[in-house]
């Protein structure tokens, strides 16, 4: 099998690059290919791969706020470029999605078929792309997930580790309810979607759920660090974008698929043996 991976220098991009074995890669960052670019989209590949995996996007979720254009330039309408290119050279396309398609006020996980409603302009720039590339490619896996984090770039356990070296305190807000995902095992999860001809839409995270103060504590408790984690409210702690309250992404879509998650505890403790593997 041929597999282009665009967004290859990505914290999920790197996870999928050292995980995938067995077949033919092509990991592409944005100094190789601009997915802006209709043309360099086409050129890249020209190879013909069975399967584009679709990671690259613009994902500073509050810059998408003041960068509008270049946030839908990206994340729309590149999309549309690589899913385009890729209907012509009649390969297969998994497209990276987002729990900020939806709009958080549910109380129970959120369904495939649930009404987009994003908050964000990230969430709009992602929900835009869903509905665009369907239309070209009706075929195509509409990969949802959440929270993710992994070694090789900026997350939230690496930006919790890093604060709690110099603070005694941390307030962390503990009204947004979702799931932390590890890129490597999204990426197992990729590759075996891959496997098994994936099409339609998908959710995919580490299974359970928390919120960010969860998170927060489990993170300082398992590096064991004296950092006190103190749950505060997203109105204590105001960012650019709104993120949904409650972002819980059902498993079932992944359950057809045969395909089981470990929690995001046990990928937690993975990540940071990972993390001081590392560093040590
Ligand atoms: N991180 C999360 O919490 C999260 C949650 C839900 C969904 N997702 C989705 O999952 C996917 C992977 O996320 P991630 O966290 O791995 O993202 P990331 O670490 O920010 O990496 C983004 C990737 O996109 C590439 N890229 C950016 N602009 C580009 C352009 N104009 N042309 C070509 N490539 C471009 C970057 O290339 P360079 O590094 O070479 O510039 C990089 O490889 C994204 O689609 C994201 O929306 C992420």
């Amino acid at each position: 099998m041929r597999v282009t991976i665009f967004g290859a220098t990505g914290l999920l991009g790197k996870a999928l690059m050292r995980e995938w074995q067995g077949d033919e890669l092509t990991g592409l960052g944005s100094r190789d290919v601009d997915i802006r670019s209709e043309e360099q989209v086409r050129a890249s590949i020209l190879h013909r791969p069975d399967w584009v995996i679709l990671a690259a996007a613009y994902t500073d979720v509050d810059g998408c706020e003041t960068n509008r254009e270049l946030a839908f330039d990206v994340n729309c309408r590149g999309a549309v470029n690589v899913v385009r290119a890729a209907a012509e050279a009649n390969a297969r396309v998994i497209f990276l999605s987002t729990d900020y398609v939806f709009d958080g006020t549910k109380n129970r996980p959120y369904e495939i078929d649930d009404p987009l409603a994003p908050q964000s302009v990230y969430g709009q720039t992602k929900a835009a792309a869903e509905v665009e590339i369907r239309k070209i490619l009706p075929e195509v896996c509409i990969l949802r997930t959440s929270w993710v984090f992994g070694v090789g770039g900026k997350c939230f356990p690496e930006t919790i580790l890093t604060l709690a070296n110099t603070r005694k305190e941390l307030d962390v807000v503990n009204d947004q309810r979702g799931c932390p995902t590890y890129t490597i095992d999204l990426a197992r999860i990729i590759i075996q979607l891959c496997r098994k001809g994936a099409h339609g839409t998908v959710h995919a995270t580490n299974s359970g759920e928390c919120t960010w103060f969860d998170f927060a504590r489990e993170i300082v408790n398992s590096a064991r660090l004296k950092t006190q984690v103190r749950p505060t409210t997203s109105d204590q702690f105001v960012r650019p974008a709104k993120r949904p309250a409650y972002s819980v992404l059902s498993p079932a879509s992944l359950q057809r698929y045969a395909l089981v998650v470990p929690t995001w505890q046990d990928a937690l403790q993975r990540y940071l043996a990972e993390r001081g593997s590392l560093s040590g």
